[in-house]
């Protein structure tokens, strides 16, 4: 291994990860030839082959999968060692690696903005996957902070709460109803619907409270883009449920409304969590408290959060405003 370098090493564990010298070679922005010798290098260095291709796919070899462990334990160290080198300095600089649902992704940018300008040193990486995604990304230590809204009960976990999440009922506003209120849930029978991707944890959460009710809509189309799925509702393919929070921002009041049906909002949070073993940087943790202290505050201020929570339903319904919830 002594022929090694840290750029093979890098190189190697992209291609892992993706299972793609192809993917990995746009990530890196390098060839795909590139990419190939850099592991062919690294290969011979360690004496034995890393991949081996079946069909279509690439698998890792058992020495393959040894390796990829080792990669990811010396990226930690170094990214620590930088983290201690900028904490030493005394400095609000450094590296922040997010990873967040992709409900997060209407609010947490927006967070960051005010973030980075508070602190320019920060250089700050974002990933968005399903809750699925996320979840390997958190086993794989992969990030700083991940934020989500179904955290995993284990005690390994440290796991703050920071803002309401609810899932709601959308429609178009052409749908029959749209104008009715209080509507029961088992009108929901039948009725087309856009479902989440397996792995969301918006699917998850609907498909639970629909089994404990014994709804079924008929699923027309597994979408995994809140985005998409607003068209799709906007289309009249069908009705879905997702964050409230996806509502944030754009002129969405022509297209798409929420419907108020019992059981709904199905009350949620958005929570900020990281391995307890993990020491967290300078940076990491300046981010954490702003989320805490500051979240909540700057999303309102930004977006139309509050607005969606007061305009779509009476007062006296459960919408789990941000004044009325508790966490
Ligand atoms: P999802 O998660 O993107 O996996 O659906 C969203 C959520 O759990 O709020």
């Amino acid at each position: 291994m002594k022929q090694a370098t840290l750029h093979q090493l890098r190189v190697f564990e992209a291609v892992a990860r993706h299972s793609s010298f192809t993917r990995a070679a746009e990530e890196l922005f390098l060839t795909q030839p590139s990419v190939s010798m850099q592991v062919k290098q690294l290969s011979k260095s360690v004496g034995m082959p890393l991949f081996e291709q079946v069909g279509k796919r690439l698998y890792l070899t058992e020495a393959g999968k040894e390796l990829l462990g080792t990669c990811r334990e010396v990226f930690e160290r170094l990214a620590q060692f930088e983290m201690t080198v900028a904490d030493l300095k005394g400095l609000k600089q450094g590296q922040l690696r997010l990873c967040v649902i992709t409900t997060a992704k209407y609010v947490i940018p927006r967070l960051l903005g005010t973030f980075c300008q508070r602190y320019p040193g920060i250089d700050c990486s974002l990933t968005v996957t399903n809750h699925e995604g996320l979840q390997e990304r958190l086993n794989d230590n992969q990030d700083d902070i991940y934020i989500l809204s179904q955290p995993p009960s284990s005690p390994d976990v440290a796991c703050h709460p920071f803002l309401e999440n609810p899932l709601v009922v959308l429609a178009s506003v052409n749908h029959p109803l749209a104008s009715e209120t209080n509507i029961p849930l088992d009108r929901l029978n039948g009725e087309p619907f856009i479902m989440r991707e397996p792995g969301s944890g918006t699917r998850h959460a609907v498909q639970k409270l629909f089994d404990e009710h014994s709804v079924e809509v008929k699923v027309r189309l597994d979408l995994g883009s809140n985005e998409a799925i607003k068209q799709a509702i906007a289309g009249e393919l069908g009705i879905s449920v997702l964050s409230r929070h996806v509502l944030a921002l754009e002129g969405w009041r022509n297209q798409l409304t929420i419907l108020d049906v019992q059981g709904f909002p199905i009350p949620r949070h958005w929570y900020a969590i990281y391995p307890t073993g993990k020491q967290l940087s300078v940076v990491a943790r300046t981010f954490c408290d702003y989320l805490l202290n500051e979240g909540r505050q700057i999303i309102e201020q930004t977006t139309n959060f509050k607005q969606t929570a007061f305009d779509q339903f009476p007062e006296d319904k459960s919408v789990g405003t941000p004044e009325n919830s508790s966490v």
